[in-house]
């Protein structure tokens, strides 16, 4: 195909906050409009919340794009599989009538989430959070304890990965977990794990069971992909986690493990990241927070409280509740630069409902007075601003029966104009409540 000819059809979908910010359901919007719905980052440490009607869709790892009958999903080669979790993924949607077959493909190069990379993440973050750094810090992450993190350090030590193409051959399994488990056996006696020594034969039979259970999706998705383009049909990409997770352009070290922002695209599927013209940037019309890291707008009050209140802000993955606060317009911009967003979509417009005045943050503080409208990409550099807010009034009706933005209150329109103005990208889609129905698209 000619590269003038390369339609906008390809479109990206990413968090730009700190994750959670309703991305499950853009997807499943765009969806519709869409041949092929592919992951490319992150793994079960991810969560998507889709209502159908009265039904309830929770995933970790399949796409949203399962729940429709003729599309194609695609876990790719950036994503560090949990085989375990991905085969109940899948039975309880067979369970509930959702086909599962052709239609879900696995990258032979995405690497693997074992048992003993669950229990180095939680063992490491128990270790880091006890204080062993010193006598006053606390230095965990406050991991979802999904193995993210010691999955991706493996796949960069090489030597002691495991890819699921690798589960197809339990011979080659067995030899490399022979060597991993003496060596995970004692990384983990170190950091205090009291378990008995961890079983190659157990882990390599198990694992192999469970390969040839997902022997069937297992392909290489590089190729895959490239017939798709070559056959005209067009790709959604959906992030997980999101841009300030990443881990080279997030708040470091409060992140994943992997490149979340759109940046992650090309590397973790294979395709050049000059096929993608549309990128679609969701927010909420708030900022929220799990796991450590600082978060200048955050409100550890009765404002923050009413937040989470309102918008059930606890996390889909752990459960955990979500630290709340205002509409952090400096971090949002940064996001959309990275991400090279071309329109945004502001979720739950309807949370904000009843407050007498709003705070968008514009600016940051620094120590020494003088004003900034940069991010700092840095945890450290970043707790040391301040937010500059701006003060919009709020509306009192509730607006999750509204039709379309101009049947919103005049000052939603305000503070969605005003979104606009600072991020410097249009509004498209705004979100007023959970079902399909509640959403206005402007395209
Ligand atoms: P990990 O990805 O489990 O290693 O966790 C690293 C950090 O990213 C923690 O602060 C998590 O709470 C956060 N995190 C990871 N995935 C998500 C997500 O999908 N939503 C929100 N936060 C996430």
């Amino acid at each position: 195909m000619n590269a003038d000819n390369r339609t906008e059809q390809h479109t990206a979908v990413v968090g730009l906050q700190w994750g959670d910010e309703g991305k499950g359901k853009v997807v499943d919007l765009l969806t519709a409009r869409h041949d092929v719905i592919v992951r490319y980052n992150g793994g079960a440490n991810a969560g998507h919340t889709v209502m159908v009607g009265e039904e309830r869709y929770a995933l970790h790892l399949i796409p949203s794009g399962i729940l429709y009958s003729d599309k194609v999903c695609v876990i790719a080669n950036g994503v560090v599989v949990d085989p375990q979790v991905l085969i109940e993924e899948i039975d309880s949607l067979r369970a509930r009538g959702v086909e599962v077959a052709d239609n879900l493909r696995i990258s032979d190069r995405a690497h693997v989430v074992m048992p003993y990379h669950k229990e180095h993440d939680a063992a490491l973050e128990s270790v880091l959070s006890n204080r062993v750094g010193g006598e006053s810090e606390d230095l965990s992450i406050g991991t979802t304890r999904r193995g993210i993190g010691p999955a991706y350090a493996d796949k960069v030590h090489r030597s002691t990965a495991i890819r699921m193409g690798d589960l197809l051959d339990v011979n080659r399994l067995h030899r490399h977990l022979r060597v991993i488990c003496a060596i995970r056996s004692a990384e983990l006696a170190a950091l205090g794990v009291t378990a008995p020594p961890l079983d190659p034969d157990d882990l390599a039979s198990r694992y192999s069971a469970l390969g040839q259970r997902l022997a069937t999706h297992i392909t290489d998705t590089v190729y895959l992909l490239h017939d798709y383009l070559s056959e005209g049909r067009s790709i959604l990409f959906e992030g997980a986690n999101a841009c300030l997770l990443d881990i080279d352009h997030g708040t470091y070290p409060y992140v994943t493990s992997s490149n979340c922002s759109t940046l992650g695209i090309p590397a973790g599927t294979g395709l050049p990241g000059s096929w993608i013209r549309r990128v679609v940037g969701t927010m909420k019309a708030y900022s929220t927070r799990v796991g450590a890291g600082p978060f200048p707008t955050e409100q550890d009050n009765e404002t923050g409280l009413r937040i989470r209140d309102r918008g059930n802000e606890y996390g889909t993955t752990t459960g955990r509740p979500r630290r709340c606060g205002w509409l952090d317009l400096v971090a949002v911009r940064y996001s959309a630069m990275i991400c090279g967003v071309t329109g945004l979509a502001c979720m739950l417009l309807d949370v904000l409902s009843g407050f007498d005045e709003l705070r968008l943050c514009t600016h940051y503080r620094r120590a020494d007075g003088s004003v900034t409208d940069r991010f700092v990409p840095d945890a450290e550099g970043l707790s040391r601003m301040t937010p500059v807010y701006e003060t919009l009034p709020g509306w009192s009706q509730e607006i999750d029966d509204a039709s379309d933005r101009s049947a919103l209150p005049a000052n939603a329109r305000r503070y969605l104009d005003r979104i606009e103005e600072v991020v410097g990208v249009p509004v498209e889609i705004v979100s007023v409540g959970p079902e399909r129905t509640q959403t206005l698209v402007e395209v």
